[in-house]
């Protein structure tokens, strides 16, 4: 089975979703570690609740992107992870030749228009309200080194109401990502994995 790692900032609401779908086997991943960005991320707690360990690397602990994101790498591939999922995310992730192909993300937005640096949250929401949108959704996608970049691996879409705020857009859109990570991530290991003779 396909070892996994979260990536966090926050609540983990996202990745708590995912270690979920993997238990329960709706996804065909193990899931091995979270790193975070923050002590004080919330879903620290989650995650130990369902027996993940997380290693907390604080981007002030470096003097760049670069070496940040490969002492995240080196957690990762210590705990011989070879896919990680960046579920809320803040910080900016270098991704070296190795890694590429195999780190994904969920963006509360559709791309490639809502997307790019200072683009996340609510940022995403009210902007989507501000240009008068019809439609908006999350987008499942693969991490490349420009924000929001990546090839895009699933979309799901909702309807922008007259009458939405940014938050009543927000909670109808992160019900969407519950059921869009958890998809992408299982047509995405089914994808990867060698076939069986
Ligand atoms: C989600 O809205 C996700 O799309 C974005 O960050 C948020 C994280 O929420 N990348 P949670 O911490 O998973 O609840």
């Amino acid at each position: 089975m396909t070892k996994v790692a979260f990536f966090i900032s926050g609540t983990g609401g996202n990745a708590l979703n995912l270690v979920r779908a993997c238990r329960e086997g709706r996804v065909p991943g193990e899931p091995v570690l979270c790193i975070t960005s923050s002590p004080k991320a919330g879903g620290i707690e989650k995650l130990a609740a369902e027996g993940i360990r997380s290693v907390v690397v604080e981007r002030k602990a470096f003097d760049s992107d670069e070496a940040h994101s490969e002492a995240c790498y080196r957690e990762v591939e210590t705990a011989g992870a070879s896919i990680i999922c960046l579920a809320g995310w803040l910080k900016k992730l270098w991704v070296p030749p190795r890694w590429e192909g195999r780190i994904l993300n969920i963006h509360p937005g559709l791309l490639p228009k809502f997307g790019g640096a200072g683009m996340y949250g609510m940022h995403v929401h009210r902007a989507v309200l501000a240009a008068g949108e019809s439609e908006s959704g999350c987008t499942v996608h693969l991490v490349d080194n420009e924000f929001d970049h990546g090839r895009v691996l699933l979309e799901r879409r909702v309807s922008v109401r007259s009458d939405d705020t940014p938050e009543s857009l927000q909670a109808r859109v992160y019900a969407e990502e519950m059921k869009a990570y958890p998809e992408a991530l299982a047509a995405f290991l089914v994808a990867i994995s060698p076939a069986q003779p």
